[in-house]
């Protein structure tokens, strides 16, 4: 089954099958690597609008691109519509954004208690403010990404597509599970197909995706016109190859072990380069790039090893990694059992 292209606003996207943003994931290592992989499109992790006004040192890493990342998305949160079109402004002005995405579904508290994230879900209003101050200070294409509602009694996407649709968004991403269920439960692509039915600006469905087949399942049982990948693509960035194997009549060869070992070297190298241009290592007291890199290596590491024989005995000594050799002798003593 071929994948369209999509545009977002004057944006055209090639390949709508996109990395979810994902906290504490999608830096800018590991959106390169599925890049590699033929993902379509990437979005930051979710990054503070008043850090960017501020001109803090650690929220301006966070928009490091790698070179030729497009199309990327600048995904920010806040809950104030001029510091969000001030921070928009500051990120289109970088000039190597392609949309500005705006987050209406986080549920971690720090960011609910500030009015942002999924607080917004009970305020369409304030999502048409964002939407249409941002939309003034930016010539990129505006999205937002959502849930459904913020408890299965309060489902009221319609409402939110409605509003931002109005306030001039491009698109709209759509997790198909409530604000209450957080990642977990099964998600709704019910309503996802009602929302795109009603929709006239493109909609991207998100949730529920584990293999490379559920892709096309969700968009032919529910028209979306593009999806994005989270959980499933930690460890497996070459869900995104196969994808794009099928979809256009390729035949897919699954990557040998010898190519799971490079991509996890490569990732690895690459958050060391990335964590070299970190302020924070500046100061001594945080350690080096090095450490930092293969402490958080860690949650890929899980993902990437998980499943082979071997990895049950190694994973319990994780904590003690903290440097590229440990990391690659682990890799090296699981993948060879
Ligand atoms: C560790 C983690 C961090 C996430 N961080 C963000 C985020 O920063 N912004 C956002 O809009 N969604 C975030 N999400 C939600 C995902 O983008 C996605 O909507 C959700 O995981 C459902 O998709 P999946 O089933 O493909 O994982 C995060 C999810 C996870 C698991």
């Amino acid at each position: 089954m071929k994948i369209k292209p999509v545009n977002i606003g004057t944006l055209k996207v090639e390949f709508p099958v996109m990395l979810s943003p994902m906290a504490g994931y999608t830096d800018v290592a590991f959106r390169s690597i599925c890049r590699d992989f033929h993902c379509g499109m990437t979005y930051t992790e979710v990054i503070t609008s008043r850090g960017i006004v501020h001109d803090s040192k650690l929220t301006w890493h966070m928009l490091d691109t790698a070179e030729n990342e497009h199309p990327v998305a600048g995904h920010i949160y806040g809950s104030e519509p001029d510091i969000m079109a001030e921070a928009a402004a500051k990120i289109e002005a970088l000039g190597r954004y392609d949309t500005i995405d705006v987050n209406c579904g986080c549920p971690v508290r720090k960011i609910v208690a500030k009015g942002a994230g999924a607080a917004l879900i009970r305020d369409p209003n304030k999502i048409a403010d964002i939407v249409a101050d941002i939309k003034d200070a930016v010539s990129l294409p505006v999205t937002i990404k959502t849930r459904l509602g913020s408890t299965p009694e309060m489902i009221n996407i319609s409402e939110i597509m409605q509003a931002a649709q109005e306030a001039g968004a491009d698109a709209i991403a759509i997790h198909a599970r409530v604000t209450s269920k957080k990642h977990s439960g099964p998600a709704d692509w019910d309503t996802l197909a009602q929302i795109k039915s009603e929709s006239s600006i493109p909609v991207f469905g998100n949730g529920d995706i584990k293999t490379a087949e559920d892709v096309f399942r969700m968009i032919k049982e529910t028209n979306v016109d593009g999806v994005l990948i989270g959980r499933a693509a930690i460890g497996n960035p070459w869900i995104f190859d196969e994808i794009y194997h099928l979809a256009n009549d390729m035949d897919y060869k699954p990557h040998t072990l010898e190519e799971h070992k490079a991509c996890m070297t490569e990732h690895l190298d690459r958050l060391i380069s990335q964590n070299s241009k970190h302020p924070k290592y500046r100061k001594k007291r945080h350690g080096n790039p090095e450490q930092g890199a293969s402490r958080h290596f860690r949650g890929h590491l899980y993902k990437y090893l998980s499943g082979f024989r071997g990895w049950n005995r190694i994973k319990r000594d994780l904590d003690a990694i903290s440097s590229r050799d440990e990391i690659i002798k682990a890799v090296e003593s699981v993948l060879e059992e």
